[in-house]
């Protein structure tokens, strides 16, 4: 009976960019199921006001500040986990973003740099950190925060649909090598989610974009699938043209 209400219980996940959006609605999804949350992201209040939240219905919830763009801080982060919990069940590798939308002759170098290290670099670097954990106890779940603009390169967005498009790849990659250790590794593409990386435009209907917490709900339904079975990759789209016509 506790199973089927908190399928989560005594797992330990890892949200990175757990501050707001996306992160912070998965993070509150995953405990509200009975995880454990290690919440990084580099904003330390944000962090503690997401782990207030959780310990108010009686979970469990670390903060570790971390700039997933920093190696040194992400090596720490693992260490943390290793130190506290001797476990990760789930790593969830959302915390990412895209510089202001810029045509490819007019970009700055620095601006491609940071978009492939925060979305790309850092879920590969992270990935490769935590596996030998998962790989140990023949368990675990990988899931990457993809994006529609990983599927179709659009104009203004070459580095963002360039980092997207190599998540996707690693995730098919990863998934080839460690499913017979029975590690589910899943893609979660969604489009348009009412966040602040989306910022305002009048063209834009906010409330037919999709909540942070329909992300959430599909990152627990990975967490909470069949042993049988891995959703490796979910292509989640407003039911709604967000766009006015
Ligand atoms: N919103 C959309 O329409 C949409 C659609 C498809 C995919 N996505 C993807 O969904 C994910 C979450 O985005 P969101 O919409 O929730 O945006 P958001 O509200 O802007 O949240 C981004 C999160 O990433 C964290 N982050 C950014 N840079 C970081 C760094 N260097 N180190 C650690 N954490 C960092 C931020 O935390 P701090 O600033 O506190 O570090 C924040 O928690 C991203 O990967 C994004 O590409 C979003």
């Amino acid at each position: 009976m506790l199973e089927r209400a908190f399928p989560l219980a005594g797992q330990v996940a890892l949200v990175t960019g757990a501050s707001r959006g996306i992160g912070r609605a998965t993070a509150l999804r995953l405990s509200q199921a009975g995880a454990t949350l290690v919440l990084a992201a580099r904003t330390e209040p944000s962090l503690q006001e997401v782990a207030e939240h959780i310990r108010s219905f009686g979970r469990e919830a670390l903060v570790v500040p971390t700039d997933v763009a920093d190696p040194r801080q992400l090596e720490a982060l693992v260490t943390t986990i290793q130190q506290q919990f001797r476990r990760l069940d789930l790593l969830v590798n959302n915390a990412g973003g895209g510089s202001p939308r810029t045509l490819i002759h007019k970009a700055r170098p620095a601006e491609w740099e940071w978009t492939l290290r925060v979305n790309l670099w850092a879920t590969m670097t992270l990935t490769q950190l935590v596996l030998p954990m998962m790989i140990e106890r023949r368990a675990g779940a990988i899931v990457n925060i993809g994006s529609v603009a990983g599927m179709t390169g659009k104009a203004g967005e070459a580095a963002y649909a360039a980092a997207k498009f190599g998540v996707r790849g690693f995730t098919q990659a990863l998934f080839e090598e460690v499913r017979d250790y029975g590690i589910k590794v899943a893609l979660i593409c969604p489009g348009y989610v009412d966040t602040a990386m989306i910022p305002p435009n009048r063209r834009l209907e906010r409330e037919k974009m999709l909540a942070p917490e329909d992300v959430a709900e599909a990152v627990y339904q990975v967490a909470t699938s069949s042993p049988r079975s891995c959703p490796l990759e979910i292509l989640l789209q407003p039911q709604h043209n967000p766009f006015r016509t």
